[in-house]
């Protein structure tokens, strides 16, 4: 049944950054995600949230303390159980050939079972990873070790860790000086932005994972919506084609809980 959770218990449990923490279980249905699902946890007596799956054997979940739940799932140890549904929306599709993959914040973590499917399908992939400081550079030991030292760029804002500079900024560099066929960002909207209007100035497409407010997760309840696209049915993954549909909204305005439209 869709609409029902499945309980798991917590296997394993790694704090990643003083922030962020992954969360480790056995489901079948999650270790069968495609790169870019997400699942809705249900965290008993607080609420249910989606989260993007960051690996599946075993399937995982990389959460940042944000909120209450959020704080709540960062709290949870191995034997402590959470509620799961899907994995839900579309998941990125694997194409181009020489690709470029930029990352910020908690946004690094659904990119690691994209990066991990481009690289066993013999893709080029160069990964620019950004964040405030190095303590929050998330995953870029596993990434280094999918791509090689020498296709990771890491960026942090006050220069603790590789080049002080905004990833956006790296990214607009890189894409003006190399030929990439093919793009794939999840961060902060702004950055995504950015980046989807160089990439279209060289008319190269691009995939990017967009949040927006979700109660079901599965297209019934509209609180997702972005123009006339459910977040969670006809994303979270939107391409450059669907993305210009909704420029009114992307890097700009989101609904919040009561289904208020807010700059983001
Ligand atoms: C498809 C998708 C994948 C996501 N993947 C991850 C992930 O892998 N790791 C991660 O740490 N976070 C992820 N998020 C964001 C995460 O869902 C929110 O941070 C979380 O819901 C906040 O809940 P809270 O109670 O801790 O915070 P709150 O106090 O409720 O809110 C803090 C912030 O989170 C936003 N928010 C609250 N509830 C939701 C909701 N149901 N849907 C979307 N945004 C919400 C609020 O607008 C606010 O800006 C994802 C969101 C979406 C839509
Ligand atoms: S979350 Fe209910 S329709 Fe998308």
């Amino acid at each position: 049944m869709i609409n029902k959770s499945r309980i798991v218990k917590i296997i394993k449990t790694k704090q990643e950054t003083p922030t962020i923490k992954s969360l480790f279980f056995y489901d079948d249905e999650a270790s069968k995600s495609n790169p870019g699902q997400f699942l809705m946890i249900w965290i008993p007596g607080i609420d249910e949230i989606p989260i993007s799956v960051s690996s599946t054997q075993p399937p995982g979940i990389t959460v940042r303390r944000v909120g209450e739940a959020t704080d709540a799932l960062c709290s949870l140890e191995k034997g402590d159980k959470i509620g799961i549904k899907g994995p839900f929306g579309n998941g990125f599709t694997i194409t181009g050939k020489k690709v470029l993959v930029v990352g910020g914040g908690v946004g690094v973590a659904v990119l690691l079972p994209l990066i991990t499917s481009l690289v066993e399908n013999l893709r080029n992939v160069t990964v620019i990873l950004g964040a405030k400081t190095k303590k929050e550079l998330l995953l870029r030991e596993q990434i280094m070790k999918k791509v090689g030292v020498d296709r990771l760029i890491m960026c942090t804002d006050d220069g603790s860790s590789g080049l002080k500079k905004m990833a956006s900024d790296q990214a607009t560099e890189m894409i003006e000086k190399n030929d990439f066929d093919q793009i794939y960002t999840c961060g902060p909207e702004k950055m995504m932005h950015k980046i989807f209007e160089v990439a279209e100035k060289r008319s190269i497409p691009l995939q990017a994972t967009l949040e927006r407010y979700m109660k079901c997760g599965f297209g019934l309840c509209g609180s997702c919506c972005i123009g006339s696209f459910l977040v969670c049915k006809d994303g979270p993954i939107l391409d450059s084609n669907r993305l210009k549909e909704v420029m009114d909204e992307f890097g700009k305005l989101h609904r919040n809980s009561s289904g208020k439209i807010e700059e983001i």
